[in-house]
């Protein structure tokens, strides 16, 4: 693979230990996969960052390239086990807190903003269309390549940390253009006409077509919020990194159908929205999967307002949509009503099946996907019904 001088020297160690790791790290890279050579990179989201995923070797890791490695390009980092600050009143261990604040230190001394966010692109890491990134969070990337047209891989924790130490990645997948067409059309014939219809028709379409890039037509309007989810669903089901949907995203109209063809009808929509639904009666409740955007933080002071919830009702966003929420004065509806925010954390990377809860309610197909295979039960509904639901109690 051909390697400019500064990666040359950055490769021979004389930009320090961690910059030889990390530039190892991405020409072994490079190198299976056929890239010719590495591209520069606008912004990188760092996975990786629960210590319930990472556990001690992974901590070690970070400490090591902490030593000298400093992130080259804004590098922002994805949800941790924990809310940072309020981890106690989550009902989280001391023995695990302690450890997930060292590993967020480790991320702090290497120069990557403690963002603790999966929808980086509402927090101020915004590409532009066209831009390289490399970007670790699934449902970012599916996000960022499909609804910005921003260019990544899936990168895995390491190699995302790598591409932000060095400011490069390996210019290969989704990176090149010809890598970035349909694999599959799929004709939708049934109006979605909410988050809950997308994620769930997501869901499925992931398991249609586990790496491929799917084609949606028939789609006449989505939300970002609509989009947010569907792009986590896709991704959580399958390997989904990209999609299409015909007049809506950006490079939708540069590329053609794909002669490999799906019908998604009204039945199949049902029996996704059934599929991901348990049976029980919910001892926990949380929306925010991927973290909630400003306008559903609306929507939920609106539902709230006046109201106090009887079960533990966790509203996962980032901390800078909170502080937006807070200029605009909902945050203290969804406060005073006893529901609490999720910040830096998720109903997903925290350790919730330790802390005694057995059937989450959630809107999220992302989410049901993985509390699940926690060992959870999930009910899945509408942003609406998971508020009704808090309310109601047992
Ligand atoms: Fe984000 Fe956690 Fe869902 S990281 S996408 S809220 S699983």
């Amino acid at each position: 693979m051909f390697l400019t001088t500064e990666e040359e020297r950055m490769l021979a160690g004389e930009e320090g230990r961690a910059t030889r790791k990390a530039m190892q790290i991405l020409v072994a890279l490079g190198e299976i996969y056929g890239a010719e050579r590495l591209v520069e990179v606008s912004s990188v989201q760092v996975s990786g960052v629960s210590y319930k995923n990472l556990g001690d070797a992974g901590l070690e890791f970070l400490d090591e390239l902490a030593a000298d490695g400093r992130a080259r390009v804004k590098t922002t980092l994805n949800p941790a086990g924990m809310s940072l600050t309020d981890w106690k009143s989550q009902g989280i261990q001391p023995s695990f807190a302690e450890k997930q604040l060292r590993v967020v230190d480790a991320y702090r001394r290497l120069g990557i903003e403690i963002s603790c966010t999966c929808t980086p692109y509402l927090a101020g890491n915004e590409p532009e269309f066209g831009q390289h990134i490399a970007w670790g969070e699934s449902s970012a990337v599916a996000y960022a390549n499909s609804v910005i047209g921003a260019r990544t891989n899936r990168e895995g924790g390491p190699s995302a940390l790598a591409a932000g130490l060095t400011g490069r990645t390996p210019l290969y997948g989704l990176h090149l253009q010809k890598n970035r067409v349909p694999t599959l059309t799929v004709d939708v014939g049934v109006p979605l006409g909410s988050p809950e219809d997308f994620t769930a028709m997501g869901y499925a379409v992931g398991k249609m077509v586990p790496d491929g890039i799917p084609l949606f037509r028939g789609i006449r309007m989505a939300s970002l919020e609509d989009l947010k989810t569907l792009s986590a669903a896709l991704a959580s089901s399958g390997g989904v990194a990209m999609f299409h949907i015909a007049g809506l995203t950006p490079e939708s109209k540069a590329e053609p159908a794909s002669a490999e063809r799906a019908a998604f009808s009204s039945k199949d929509l049902e029996e996704a929205r059934a599929s991901l639904d348990d049976e029980g009666v919910p001892d926990f409740v949380s929306v925010g999967c991927p973290h909630c955007s400003l306008t559903e933080l609306a929507a939920l002071a609106r539902l709230l307002k006046g109201a106090t919830v009887k079960k533990e009702f966790w509203v996962c966003c980032s901390r800078e949509v909170k502080r937006r929420s807070d200029e605009a004065g909902l945050s203290k509806w969804i406060e005073e009503s006893g529901a609490k925010f999720a910040l830096d954390t998720c109903m997903v990377v925290a350790p919730v099946e330790e802390l005694g809860y057995r059937v989450v309610a959630t809107n999220s197909a992302k989410a049901c996907h993985y509390l699940r295979n926690a060992g959870l039960r999930v009910r899945f509904m509408s942003l609406e019904d998971c508020v009704a639901e808090a309310i109601r109690g047992r």
